[in-house]
């Protein structure tokens, strides 16, 4: 072949390459799995025998054409530091829109301070503009670090303990500790938080901290899922199903597990959801997310909400 066709024949592919990185940043393959995992457990302090991918599996599903990693490289080619970023669709009521949903930011602690993380923080969100996302979102205490790239704290997260449920006089039922194909099927039908996908799905059950417990009752369904990790042990932050169905599964894990609690938005309360009013004392009120907006249009409106297993 000559020289100069396999050059434009090179410039094509590079062309074709939506991911192509500035010469520093490079997107992390499967083949670095276990490096990117190591970074992620010393950054985090993942407990021993334990892994960062436990409680965020997102950041090891390279299989995704929405997930992506990429990070930056000492000279000698040793990883230094990460940031992830998944392309999902948010449900707001009857309204649907592209997000990108940020995590997995580390850096090795000899690198700090260099800003490492603010490059890549900044890649990514003009990676989330190139695929047109109205606005990204992160957790993370950083608030200063993250202020400067553009995010403020948004949206409402309330929780309230299970005890709260112990005196509902519901009738108390038998509980399944297992998973069911029924919970995707009943997430499915939800008006807020991430659209289930295939990804979402898969996700669910990579999960491998978090206990699902379900009942069904005279042809009623309905579930709960908790202790998602490190950040959300003892609290429920998946469930759902028939109402009455929930209050009965809430009130029998007031007794076996009284040291719950369980997260909701306040507009999951409309309709008397599970016989709680927004103006009980017991709700701890808390901010949802840090949110980026992206598109100049985007403006935040509720109800804005992520599922515990949404959030990275
Ligand atoms: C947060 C972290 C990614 C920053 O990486 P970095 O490459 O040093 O970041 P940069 O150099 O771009 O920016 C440094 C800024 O981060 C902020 N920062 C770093 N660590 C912080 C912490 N633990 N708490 C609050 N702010 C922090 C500082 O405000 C600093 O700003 P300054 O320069 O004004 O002092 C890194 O400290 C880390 O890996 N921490 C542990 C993992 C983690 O908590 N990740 C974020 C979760 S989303």
């Amino acid at each position: 072949m000559p020289w100069n066709l396999l050059l434009v024949l090179v410039g094509v592919q590079r062309l074709a390459d939506d991911w192509q990185m500035p010469s520093q940043i490079a997107k992390i393959e499967l083949t670095h799995l276990r490096e990117l995992e190591i970074l992620l457990n010393t950054c985090f302090s993942t407990p021993p025998k334990h892994s960062f991918f436990d409680d965020f599996p997102i950041w090891s599903s390279f299989e995704s054409k929405d997930v992506r990693v990429v990070g930056i490289r000492s000279d000698s080619k040793k990883l230094l530091a990460s940031c992830g970023v998944r392309f999902a669709q948010l449900r707001r009521g009857s309204e649907e829109f592209t997000i990108a949903v940020m995590g997995a930011v580390a850096t090795a602690p000899d690198a700090r301070g260099k800003g490492l993380a603010t490059q890549l923080v900044n890649h990514v969100l003009d990676l989330a503009r190139e695929r047109k996302c109205e606005a990204a979102f992160l957790w993370g205490s950083e608030h200063a670090l993250y202020g400067r790239l553009g995010f403020t704290l948004q949206g409402e997260q309330w929780r309230l303990p299970i005890s709260h449920f112990a005196g509902s006089g519901a009738k108390e039922l038998t509980l399944t500790k297992s998973w069911n194909p029924k919970i995707i099927d009943t997430i499915k039908l939800r008006k807020t938080g991430l659209k289930e996908d295939t990804l979402g799905a898969s996700l669910k059950r990579k999960h491998t901290h978090v206990e699902w417990h379900w009942a069904e009752d005279q042809g009623r369904f309905a579930f709960v899922g908790f202790h998602r990790g490190i950040d959300l042990k003892n609290v429920i932050h998946e469930w759902g199903g028939d109402k009455d169905c929930l209050v009965q599964v809430l009130t029998t894990l007031a007794k076996s597990h009284p040291q719950l609690e369980i997260y909701l938005h306040p507009s999951h309360l409309d309709g008397d959801f599970v016989g709680v009013t927004k103006t009980d004392s017991k709700f701890v009120k808390e901010k949802l997310a840090l949110c980026c907006p992206l598109e100049k249009s985007f403006a935040w409106k509720e109800p804005t909400w992520f599922w515990g297993l949404d959030s990275a």
